[in-house]
């Protein structure tokens, strides 16, 4: 099978035919019903036939969102779903996000409301729904029985998740496709969510046919996933939309982190590699550096067993400057040759690291995520990725503050994908 790579032109750009063809391709007014035009166009004509596809094969087709790029199939069919886990090597028993283009077609999945006044969807979603779709949510819902859903796609739970993503192109492919999509992150089980086409590729290449291309995601991490249907309601896993965003809404003001990532760290955390919780992980050695802790950066210690023929990679995200990152050593840099990998633009730097005598330690490459935190959400994943690609051996993180917004997601990434933790 070979693995195509399909770019659809940037939607809302100012081309007012697209537009135009994509009905209100931005933020709908009226999240209930969603139709998309019947002209032909640079933009429809690619996504109606990925939607062909996803209709009348098995071979499930990658697609951007606005938090990382999925890996869809038709939900309410068993085959087409089985096709997922294929494609993926993904254990069986993890369920799958249901997405929708409008709340229609989240109705459809619903039984009728006894009271018909009354709406199907659970009144304590109301609130989130009006403030956060289509966006980076995913609610809980009880599985009705019987479920239009295959039964592959909640393996076995008596509730499933769903979101109606923000990307125009997303909701687009769903509405062509007409069928609620089940997709997991486009990744191979294990390895850094993809946030641009070609991450998808390298890791499905041979696996799936069709990767639709629409350029890098915004968010970069992974939807917030909540349960209301318990009381207090909870955070499963923390995601694009924060915990303080969630408790401004009404019923929601209690809202728990229902997800463990900082008892895991700390003088019980497991230190060597491959324990449980690993996931999110690149090939390299990743140690990650609460924000709490190494100040000025990699600590000298921190090096041992690193030595000529490595390379010694480091994410920063604020404090640690760009020659002075690692404690005892000079570091030298130059532009990388050739380029970060197509589809991200990312500030990476290659050069080497010196000893006191001046001589070259080992190689050196850096990653540059200083600004904000929507920023290391945005570059995070990529640049995992992309420091496998250039061969490093060990990849030390810059934490960030996990007290506020996205923050919470990125640390909760890092702390799964880190093999060592210095809290
Ligand atoms: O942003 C996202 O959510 C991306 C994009 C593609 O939409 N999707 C994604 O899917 O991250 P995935 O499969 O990589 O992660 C889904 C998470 C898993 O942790 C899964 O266990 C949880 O959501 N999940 C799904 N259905 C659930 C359910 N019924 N109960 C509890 N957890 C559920
Ligand atoms: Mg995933």
């Amino acid at each position: 099978m070979k693995t195509q790579i399909v770019k659809v032109p940037l939607m809302g750009q100012g081309n007012s035919d697209d537009d135009e063809a994509l009905g209100r391709w931005a933020m709908p007014n009226d999240l209930s019903t969603w139709e998309v035009s019947s002209t032909s166009s640079p933009v429809l004509d690619p996504l109606r036939s990925a939607a062909a596809r996803l209709r009348n094969t098995d071979i499930p087709v990658a697609f951007p969102t606005e938090t990382v790029y999925g890996l869809g199939a038709d939900a309410t069919r068993s085959a087409a779903v089985r096709g997922i886990y294929t494609a993926k090597g993904r254990p069986s028993d993890n369920p799958l996000i249901v997405h929708v283009c409008d709340l229609d077609m989240l109705r459809g999945l619903l039984p009728p409301s006894p009271n018909p006044s009354q709406d199907s969807i659970p009144t304590i979603y109301h609130p989130l729904i009006a403030r956060f779709w289509p966006g980076p949510l995913t609610i809980l819902l009880p599985l009705p029985s019987p479920s239009p859903l295959a039964p592959e796609v909640t393996a076995g739970l008596s509730t499933f998740g769903v979101r109606m993503p923000a990307s125009a192109l997303a909701r687009t492919l769903i509405r062509l496709a007409n069928a609620p999509l089940a997709a997991p992150s486009a990744n191979a089980s294990t390895r850094p969510s993809p946030t641009a086409a070609a991450h998808v590729r390298d890791d499905l290449d041979g696996r799936i046919e069709l990767v639709v291309d629409g350029g890098s995601c915004a968010v970069g991490v992974e939807s917030t996933v909540v349960d209301g249907l318990c009381s207090p309601p909870a955070v499963l896993r923390p995601g694009g939309v924060s915990l303080e965003e969630l408790r401004r809404c009404p019923g929601w003001e209690g809202v728990e982190k229902g997800y463990r990532d900082r008892a895991e760290v700390g003088k019980e955390a497991p230190r060597a590699p491959g324990m449980k919780y690993k996931h999110y992980s690149p090939r390299a050695r990743v140690v990650l550096y609460e924000a709490s802790s190494g100040e000025g950066g990699v600590a000298k210690g921190d090096l041992e067993g690193v030595g000529e023929g490595k390379t010694v990679a480091v994410i920063r995200t604020g404090r640690w400057s760009e020659r002075g990152c690692v404690e005892g050593y000079g570091v030298v840099l130059k532009p990388l040759a050739g380029g970060a990998e197509e589809g991200m633009e990312l500030d990476i730097k290659q050069g080497e690291l010196t000893d006191e005598a001046g001589k070259q330690a080992a190689k050196f490459l850096d990653v540059d995520l200083v600004g904000d935190v929507k920023g290391v959400a945005h570059g995070l994943f990529a640049a995992l990725r992309e420091l496998d690609r250039l061969g490093a051996d060990v990849i030390f993180v810059e934490g960030v503050d996990d007290g506020h917004d996205i923050a919470a997601a990125v640390m909760n990434r890092l702390r799964k994908a880190a093999s060592d933790i210095r809290a």
